[in-house]
């Protein structure tokens, strides 16, 4: 890294295009396909509860440090740390975000290789008048399946490589902007059209009526794992992000709403399926399989269900690519801050090398499934799953710790606040609330989502 590295750097042409493109990073695969199963199977609106105080306590607190710290450096995860704390250990905490991110876009790219692939299976009916037996079998045939999948998946992993490799304000910030208002409209849409099948109170009312028996520890925890991940933390994506920010823009107000905006996403997602799952007759609670394999039933039952369904796996494929671009975009900032790779190399050369994980996650579910790994607490993990676990159960949330004790321990919360505060030009009477709680209530309470991921707790 050298001084004209750092002048050259690209920034946000505004701070909606940073909003946008810090909502779109962290809205997802975890809003729209894994909130509303985990809400479905945690007891709807009780699950619904936890999750809005794992946001609110824990995951703001952790948005607003990695601001903090990215936007104090203006370099990506590792380089950071490196010019915050020089010549300590620290960077390390940014090299768990890095692999982190190299790990969750390689499955997360396959996952939307299979929402693109949807878009057509919907758009040429091969998912019309089936049994839910059928869709099922239709869903597994697919995913375990050698080259339809990788084909699906280079498709998806060439679009975000296109955006990553147009930078910032070409690439990042104006996609970011055509696909969020996108993501919002499409979600409206299908909560219209789901309210109004009949039927569809008995949805609702599950979904906002709550099951307090349903909350133990576990479901405490994955609510604030799944915190995490829907907002991006832990891994140096907002670190990344907030790089390119501008010295006199609000940090809090930013993260607020980004914040803000996530939690209205998947709140939204849920509402869009649970009316439509019930006014059909299916059931809330089929897990993993709720989108790929439930939602076309659904889809297939009600009027203009072609319509919709597309719409639905458009919105999906649109929150993906937001988020993967991110995850990209983490990796390539790091080569080109510390390597001095141009932007195009990084991002062929590292997304290329991403894909090729990839392929080998998506062939571990199908003819390379034999291979497993045995991982505590669960079970035996072929490779997809392993690059899930590892990275989101003992990556991300190290890296998140690691963050909050940088704060609290090295960096001190009074440097983070005069940040946050633009060196107190904004007034914000509760931060120093948030430095206690990044110091102390932050680092315990990741440390029990960490010892649950592990199975010594929960
Ligand atoms: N937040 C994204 C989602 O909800 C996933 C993600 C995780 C993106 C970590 C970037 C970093 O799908």
């Amino acid at each position: 890294m050298d001084g004209k590295t750092i002048a050259k750097r690209e920034s946000w042409a505004s701070r909606i295009g940073f909003i946008l493109a810090a909502a779109g990073s962290a809205i997802g695969l975890g809003n729209i396909w894994k909130f509303p199963y985990l809400a479905g199977q945690g007891g709807g609106a009780a699950f619904v509860f936890v999750y809005l105080l794992a946001v609110a306590f824990i995951g703001l607190t952790v948005m607003l440090a990695e601001f903090a710290i990215g936007r104090a450096a203006g370099l990506d995860a590792i380089g950071s740390f490196k010019k915050l704390a020089p010549r300590t250990f620290w960077w390390v905490t940014g090299a768990f975000g890095v692999l982190a991110a190299f790990m969750i876009l390689s499955f997360y790219g396959v996952v939307g290789g299979w929402s693109i692939a949807y878009i057509f299976k919907m758009l040429f009916g091969s998912l019309a008048n089936l049994s839910g037996e059928e869709y099922s079998n239709i869903f597994v045939n697919f995913i375990t399946g050698t080259t339809e999948p990788i084909l699906w998946q280079l498709v998806f992993m060439g679009l975000t490589i296109g955006i990553v490799v147009a930078g910032i304000q070409g690439g990042i910030e104006k996609w970011n902007k055509i696909l969020m208002p996108a993501i919002f409209v499409i979600i409206l849409l299908l909560i219209i059209r789901g309210i109004t099948l009949e039927g569809a109170m008995a949805g609702i009312e599950f979904y906002l009526k709550p099951d307090f028996s349903k909350i133990d520890g576990s479901v405490i925890l994955a609510a604030l794992g799944q915190a995490f991940f829907s907002l991006s933390l832990g891994m140096g994506t907002m670190i990344t992000y907030a790089s390119y920010f501008s010295k006199e823009d609000n940090l809090v107000s930013s993260a607020l709403t980004v914040v803000g905006l996530d939690t209205l996403a998947a709140f939204l997602a849920g509402f869009a399926i649970f009316p439509a799952v019930f006014a059909t007759g299916l059931a809330p609670d089929a897990g993993p399989g709720l989108v790929f394999i439930t939602l076309p039933g659904v889809f297939d039952r009600m009027p203009l269900g072609t319509l919709f369904g597309v719409a639905f796996f458009i919105l999906l494929t649109f929150a993906a690519l937001t988020s993967a671009i991110s995850i990209l975009e983490c990796v390539v900032a790091f080569v080109k801050d510390q390597w001095g790779w141009t932007r195009r190399n990084a991002a062929f050369i590292i997304g290329g090398i991403i894909t090729l994980v990839g392929m080998v996650c998506s062939l571990s579910m199908g003819v390379w499934s034999g291979f497993t790994v045995p991982f505590p607490a669960h079970g035996n993990l072929n490779f997809f799953d392993l690059m899930d676990v590892i990275s989101s159960k003992v990556l991300l949330t190290g890296g998140a710790l690691l963050i909050c004790l940088f704060i609290g321990f090295y960096w001190k919360v009074e440097n983070a606040i005069s940040e946050l505060s633009n060196d107190n030009k904004l007034s914000f009477s509760w931060l120093p609330v948030w430095g206690f709680v990044v110091k102390y209530i932050a680092p315990i309470t990741i440390l029990f989502v960490i010892l649950n991921g592990f199975g010594i707790i929960g």
